[in-house]
């Protein structure tokens, strides 16, 4: 197995490994120091079918299940894609293209639940000929390029973060029901967290924070858009341009991601496994949409 760092604060693209075999637990141990150093790993070409990426994921930890009741055998496989089932493709603007296209911004996965993800395995199926990368941003290396005085100020700051804020700002909640939207409540989260593997200490924000609780709405947003653009700055990104059969894998405790735009009228099939948070050590709030 080879690992090489890319030219970031960020990244590793490793080679030189099947994740379809049943890795022993030194490999996977290499696997996974290698991740917390770096925040994301990048697995050329695995060209995993649904099967071996859950049981590669599930390496990780518990994986969170869709709430919703799609025609999937696998709940734990969110599949992130434009074309219909009948080969039709969902047009950017259609409700289906609203709902993806929220991951444009800078995020992290689930940071609208009460038990954030921890993890995010996402893998290629299809990919369109141009377009279509996913960015990723380095909240430690941002955290430690503060000055001290917002370092201190942040400390004990807490950020609301709300799906139907973040949803409703790109037009993408029309495929959630009433029901399903009424089961997602506001959550708050601190806006510095350790790392619970490697202690270090990273800033947590990105497009579901609405506000800073507390604070005045309209300016905490403002500051927290500030942040987010200074912190998502070489050499604290990386941009993945992805090839069918490609596996990265994040940490959404320290690292931000968005999706770029492709040609609407190409297919981009992608399949994302999500581990959950822990809470007291064990899997916790298992969904996902
Ligand atoms: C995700 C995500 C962006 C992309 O899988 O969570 O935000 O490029 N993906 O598809
Ligand atoms: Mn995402």
């Amino acid at each position: 197995m080879d690992i090489t760092p890319c030219d970031a604060t960020l990244g590793a693209v490793v080679t030189g490994i099947d994740l379809s075999d049943d890795l022993d637990d030194a490999t996977f141990a290499a696997i996974e120091a290698a991740w917390y150093d770096r925040g994301v790993l990048i697995f050329p070409q695995q060209g995993l079918d649904d099967w071996a990426h859950i049981a590669f994921s599930r390496r990780f930890g518990k994986l969170e299940r869709s709430i919703k009741d799609e025609a999937n055998e696998n709940p734990e496989i969110i599949m992130l894609s434009n074309l219909k089932a009948d080969g039709s493709l969902w047009p950017h603007k259609s409700e289906h293209g609203l709902f993806l296209a929220g991951n444009r911004g800078w995020h992290t996965d689930s940071s609208f639940k009460r038990v954030p993800a921890m993890a995010s395995l996402l893998a290629a199926h299809q990919v369109p000929d141009s377009g279509g990368g996913t960015e990723f941003a380095d909240m430690r290396a941002a955290y430690d390029d503060l000055e001290a005085g917002m370092q201190a100020w942040l400390e004990d700051k807490v950020a609301v973060h709300s799906y139907l804020y973040s949803q409703g700002l790109v037009g993408g909640l029309a495929v959630l029901t009433a029901e399903e939207q009424t089961a997602l409540p506001a959550v708050e989260h601190a806006m510095v967290r350790r790392h619970p593997k490697t202690g270090r200490k990273n800033l947590y924000m990105g497009r579901h924070a609405s506000h800073i609780q507390g604070r005045d709405e309209g300016e905490s947003r403002a500051l927290l858009q500030e942040l987010v653009d200074n912190a998502c700055q070489p050499p604290r990104t990386i941009t993945h341009v992805w090839r069918a059969g490609d596996l990265v894998i994040w940490d959404n405790r320290c690292i931000l991601h968005r999706g770029q735009v492709w040609p609407g009228d190409q297919a981009r099939v992608m399949a994302r496994t999500t581990v959950a948070g822990e809470v007291d050590g064990n899997g916790g709030n298992e969904w996902n949409l």
